[in-house]
């Protein structure tokens, strides 16, 4: 039995400060120390502090009223990115992004820029386009009595002009939402008035090259439906203290309770998951040989032959080359990556409802949105990224692969089943967090000071937009 499991070993010191302890033995910093290259400052950086300890009310995630809340006051005003630039490469290209009872047409202009518009009619309100589909169009049309619209957004035709004295075309054109552009990502906004994309990002655009996300395409798409909260769903994924519970597979080869975890003002934070160290409660932790064998079993498909580790050399160390060598056998330069932007998971979250994955070996992103009007619904998009071939040979961005609830992601084709397993893991967990939400006998969830500082994070802005 793992140490810690089915004990409670009191280690708490008695004169630290709430938010100042941390998992004792080696930190994110200390393995910085020994990377074969230099380390980018962004990850030197420590932006932690205590933000509180009060329970989380379960309420959030249960109530409907609180939902209508959200609805008012949060979806109506947050940036989210809706589609990829390369989803609507020509004029009329569009693609329509749905979240809670909202929709949004993002579509490609005759000038070749992005516009984005409420994807309801000026007329009577009608739905232009059926939600989450995506097509080309010279204009958009109502089904219901045929108002159009260019591709700008302009009212440009409409039967019995006669009948609506009242109407100037100038004012009735789809309504606006604003759009913005990083790392390939189009962004939008319900706010024409929003706070400017990079402001509202920052700092990640100074992190982390909006380039390598722009030389990045979607090679896997999945979305599966949970049956719990959009905040449930997306906790699931903003801390590693789940890892030695969950996922105990990985305790062996993965960091867990010495993950670093940061926030930047109301909208960014970030988590530093360090991979090839043995967990913080092993037993026997393994040797850095065991850990590149166990290592290399997630990414079997991408390391051609199994390496050794070098006397005096580290799991970690061999991993970052093996990328590095394999990416320069496609033209790809990793040279100045150091070997945690390689194999580390650099988790940037987005208030309040998508990560960024930056790592080069697993790069990923989530995005949670409720489904319709319903509080307990949530649709869960995970997007597997790949570099684009730099020798300008063909490549494919993937359609959504859609699971039900109860489907595992085993089903989904190419993916990896050892990834497959954590995502079942990790999903598996919050249909009955809702439900325990809902019978709890207490008022509110428990957060842990530190490794889950970024759901309080989350929490406290949400507060600030919802006028609490
Ligand atoms: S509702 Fe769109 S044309 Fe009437
Ligand atoms: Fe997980």
């Amino acid at each position: 039995m793992p140490a810690g499991k089915g004990t409670i070993t009191m280690t708490v010191e008695k004169d630290i400060k709430p938010g100042e302890a941390r998992c004792p033995g080696v930190s994110v910093q200390d393995l910085l120390d020994k990377d074969s290259r230099p380390v980018p400052d962004y990850l030197r950086q420590q932006d932690y502090e205590f933000l509180g300890d009060e329970p989380i009310p379960y309420q959030r995630y249960t109530s409907r009223d609180f939902f209508d809340q959200e609805l008012d006051q949060l979806w109506p005003r947050v940036w989210q990115w809706a589609c990829r630039e390369e989803h609507i490469p020509e004029p009329g290209d569009y693609v329509v992004y749905d979240f809670g009872p909202f929709s949004v047409i993002v579509t490609r202009t005759e000038s070749g820029d992005i516009a984005a518009f409420r994807n309801a009619c000026t007329h009577r309100g009608t739905k232009l386009r059926e939600a989450n589909t995506s097509g080309s169009a010279v204009n958009f049309r109502c089904p219901y009595h045929g108002w159009t619209f260019d591709l700008e957004g302009n009212l440009t035709d409409y039967m019995c002009e006669w009948d609506f004295p009242h109407v100037d075309p100038k004012e009735y054109g789809l309504d606006p939402v604003s759009v913005g552009t990083w790392g390939g990502f189009v962004f939008i906004n319900l706010d024409p008035d929003a706070l400017s994309l990079d402001e509202y990002l920052d700092p990640l655009p100074d992190h982390i090259e909006s380039k390598i996300f722009e030389d990045r395409y979607i090679a896997m798409h999945v979305q599966k439906e949970l049956n719990c909260n959009w905040k449930i769903a997306s906790e699931a994924f903003l801390e590693a203290y789940h890892v030695m519970e969950t996922h105990s597979q990985l305790t062996g080869a993965s960091g867990d309770a010495n993950t670093q975890y940061d926030f930047y003002g109301d909208h960014v934070n970030r988590l530093i998951n360090v991979a090839g160290i043995s967990g913080s409660y092993v037993e026997r932790p393994l040797t850095e040989q065991e850990i590149l064998d166990s290592f290399l079993v997630g990414d079997s498909g991408d390391v051609s032959e199994k390496p050794t580790v070098p006397e005096g050399g580290t799991a970690r160390q061999v991993v970052a080359q093996s990328f590095r060598d394999l990416a320069a056998s496609t033209g790809t330069d990793l040279s100045a990556f150091c070997d945690s932007e390689i194999v580390d998971s650099i988790a940037y979250f987005i208030f309040p409802n998508q990560q960024f994955f930056a790592g080069v070996s697993f790069p990923i992103v989530y995005r949670f949105r409720p489904i319709g009007l319903e509080h307990d619904r949530t649709l869960f998009d995970l997007i597997l990224l790949k570099t684009k071939p730099s020798d300008g040979s063909p490549w494919e961005t993937a359609e959504p692969f859609q699971i039900g609830h109860g489907e595992s992601f085993a089903v989904v084709p190419g993916l990896d089943p050892y990834i497959a397993n954590i995502y079942d893991q990790d999903t598996g967990n919050v249909a009955a967090a809702h439900q325990g939400a809902l019978t709890a006998g207490r008022s509110g969830a428990t957060l842990a000071n530190y490794q889950e500082v970024r759901i309080r994070h989350m929490h406290q802005t949400l507060e600030k937009y919802l006028g609490l």
